[in-house]
């Protein structure tokens, strides 16, 4: 099977290996599947999923999430010729439970989360996720992008952290969620440069940032210095490892006997997150080490299929560089 999508703005990464496992042997002997997108982005591996159904005679019904309007605008219109086999609601992933009673609570045979931003965030320099383009400094996701600055009722802002938090945060959000070796001077840097003015923007952040880095740094760099620390505050911003907490903690119970979970990560520790909970998931016993009986009660609820995680091939990094530090794992609910 040879299957592509690729949007104007983006393009779905590791797309056959994700349908691969969600078009499961079980899956495809049941008549009409659900599967869940809970990052439905511009439905690429969505639409696809659909199409390769509908090629063996299984209409799949799909529940698709996403937290930001303008994406769910256009995976609506990408998934127009499915009308009445797609459900699509504006919410953030870790909230699904409260959308399912709008769809009789089904069991999903495939889940997919393809975690972070599109092409499509990244491409409009209004968002302000991009180090690339000048805009406002905002990075929210859902509708408070709408918002101005710290407006009610939405959260944060990628303003209100970089001219609010204090250097501590500052520099624990950017070691931690960017990797950033340098998070201690550019922490330094952002709270010295706020006193004289607020930082208004993509722009004033990611020249504070490239000052901060030392010059040998600076000239040996693969990526823009400001990569990581752009990262991160994307991360925080948006509470992305909550959100996939909250998730995991949560689906199994929504998926049905031999369903499918496909995840696909970019941050270390996201994946790391995902490796341990797909253990948890497939272990009779949790306990600390240091406990000589087994008190927990813990029973194996799903096999893990991928004991590595699968990796995008050299040729797909080349025509797509965001799929670079992509990793996809797999896990099966046990029927
Ligand atoms: C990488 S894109 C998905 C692309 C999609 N798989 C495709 O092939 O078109 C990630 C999408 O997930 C959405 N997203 C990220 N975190 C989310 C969350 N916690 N809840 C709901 N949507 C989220 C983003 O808004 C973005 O549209």
């Amino acid at each position: 099977m040879t299957v592509t999508a690729q949007n104007a703005n983006h393009i779905s990464v590791l797309l056959q290996e994700v349908i691969h496992a969600l078009m499961s042997d079980e899956n495809k002997a049941v008549q009409n599947p659900w599967f869940m997108d809970g990052t439905l982005g511009l439905a690429g591996h969505s639409k696809t999923l659909l199409q390769e159904f509908q090629k063996i005679g299984i209409k799949a019904n799909l529940c698709g999430l996403d937290r930001d309007p303008d994406a769910l605008a256009r995976a609506s219109e990408n998934l127009k010729d499915f009308g009445g086999q797609c459900h699509l609601f504006e919410s953030d992933y870790a909230s699904f439970e409260n959308v399912l009673p709008e769809i009789q609570n089904p069991l999903f045979n495939g889940v997919l989360l393809d975690l972070g931003v599109s092409s499509l965030q990244l491409d409009v320099a209004e968002r302000g996720f991009s180090y690339h383009k000048e805009g406002p400094l905002n990075m929210r996701m859902d509708k408070g992008y709408l918002q101005k600055r710290e407006a009610k009722p939405y959260s944060e802002t990628a303003y209100s952290f970089v001219n609010k938090a204090d250097f501590n945060t500052l520099k624990q959000v950017i070691a931690e969620l960017g990797e950033e070796p340098q998070a201690g001077r550019i922490a330094r840097s952002i709270v010295d440069k706020r006193q004289e003015k607020p930082i208004e923007n993509t722009k004033e952040l990611a020249d504070i940032v490239y000052y901060a880095y030392p010059p040998k740094w600076r000239a040996t760099a693969r990526n823009h210095p400001a990569t990581r620390t752009f990262q991160a505050i994307r991360m925080y911003v948006n509470d992305e490892l909550g959100q996939l907490n909250k998730f995991l903690d949560r689906i199994l119970d929504h998926v049905a006997p031999n369903g499918i979970i496909a995840i696909i990560t970019f941050h270390s520790l996201e994946d790391r997150t995902v490796k341990q909970k797909f253990k948890e998931w497939a272990t009779d016993c949790i306990c600390p080490a240091h406990i000589p009986v087994c008190v927990c009660n813990h029973k194996k609820t799903a096999e893990v299929l991928t004991k590595k995680p699968i990796l995008p091939s050299k040729e797909e990094c080349m025509l797509n560089p965001r799929a670079g530090s992509a990793k996809l794992r797999i896990a099966k609910k046990l029927g």
